[in-house]
């Protein structure tokens, strides 16, 4: 197997330390971790204090697992592996995907979601939504893309980076068609729980359908990526074993404070996400006065959910790679060029999640009107 850079976490790798507003950020500010353990109730407190730091359970941590499990309708905690989101998603293509396979893929999209299977001899299409239409992944598209080889559907929704939420009539349809050819889905759901409106919230994939594998974790909804959990809910007993044999030659087994410290996050999430989607909130709110003032500038679909959207840019004179590059060099603003997704030189993504979103786009703002006067 043979991987291309991941262009994305590599551009990410190289500015996200140093640059004043990374304004292209996906997750929410992290907590510290004096926030976090203030947060925790006696039981888990306790679990801290006496913390063994030695191997932990393959699968995951019995409690974590009970508590990942109780997310889900109708899922046990056997059905549940934690590991840090990108390592599963590296697990579930290894055990999905083989030589010759068809898969096909949301795109734009998060990188690993199609070139691991691409790294292993897969061909993937490309199912592409309709920016004229809020975004939107039109699901006769992707029945129009099955084959008869088609062995995986890997979806994201909420979507990074259009921030696309499908209504529930789209939803369905896509699992009917998953499930009328039995194809499996890997869903990954690492933004769910921010929609706006919690009333958009879509089930997970795999409380609707038996061969759909939902992925989530800690990083993006809760702000605490520096803890590397996440976790993939499985119904097929056969297809987890073999995901636990994998997970043998990644980590063998996930560290054993950031287990703690996800259970703690995670019997705490009320009160995370509540705080996390009014910070959302207001910044969007700045974000829709920004767009309206610059709208000779960018046109943009407000995302329905998560922390990201993916603006277009109308001057044609003037790509994203050069505009964000800029807006890096004279402003101290991190933009994600669309390149970065393999997606022409029109987009950007934006993310909402983090406290200083308000300064940050106030300086891109200061940015643009001295580059339009000058
Ligand atoms: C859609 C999506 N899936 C998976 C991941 C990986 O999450 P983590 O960085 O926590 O491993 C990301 C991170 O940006 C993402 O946006």
């Amino acid at each position: 197997m043979r991987l291309d850079p991941f262009q994305l976490e590599r551009y990410f790798g190289q500015y996200e330390f140093s640059v004043e507003f990374p304004l292209a950020a996906s997750d929410c500010d992290g907590l510290s971790l004096a926030e976090l353990l203030s947060l925790a109730d006696v039981p888990t407190r306790n679990l801290w204090e006496t913390l063994q730091l030695g191997y932990t359970e393959t699968q995951g941590h019995p409690l974590l697992r009970r508590e990942i499990a109780g997310l889900y309708q109708g899922c046990e905690p056997d059905q549940v592996l934690v590991a840090a989101p990108e390592e599963l998603i590296f697990i579930a293509a290894n055990c999905l995907v083989r030589n010759g396979d068809h898969v096909v893929c949301t795109f734009p999209g998060y990188q690993s979601l199609y070139s691991i299977a691409e790294s292993l001899h897969a061909e993937v299409s490309r199912w592409e939504p309709d920016e004229a239409n809020g975004w939107r992944f039109d699901p006769e598209r992707l029945a129009q893309l099955i084959r008869p080889s088609t062995r995986l559907i890997v979806l994201n929704f909420p979507h990074n980076p259009t921030g696309c939420l499908p209504g529930f009539d789209d939803y369905e349809r896509i699992l009917e068609i998953a499930t009328t050819y039995g194809i499996t889905v890997l869903s990954d759901e690492m933004y769910r729980l921010l929609e706006r409106d919690e009333g958009d919230r879509l089930p997970a994939a795999v409380e609707l359908y038996e061969k759909a594998l939902s992925l989530s974790g800690v990083s993006k909804t809760l702000g605490l990526a520096g803890l590397r959990i996440g976790w993939l809910v499985v119904r097929d007993e056969r297809l987890m074993r073999r995901l636990i044999e994998l997970k043998d030659y990644t980590t063998i087994c996930s560290s054993a404070p950031s287990e703690i410290l996800a259970l703690i996050g995670l019997r705490a999430r009320q009160s995370i996400l509540v705080r996390h989607r009014e910070r959302i909130e207001r910044n969007l709110g700045l974000l829709g006065g920004f767009m309206a003032k610059y709208e000779p500038l960018f046109s943009w679909v407000p995302p329905r959910a998560g922390t990201v959207c993916f603006p277009r840019f109308k001057p044609a004179a003037l790509g994203t790679p050069e505009l964000c590059r800029m807006a890096l060099d004279e402003a101290g603003v991190m933009l994600a060029p669309s390149t970065l997704f393999d997606y022409g030189e029109r987009h950007l993504r934006i993310g909402v999640g983090r406290e200083n979103f308000p300064e940050g786009l106030l300086r891109l703002s200061t940015f643009l009107t001295s580059r339009r006067a000058g």
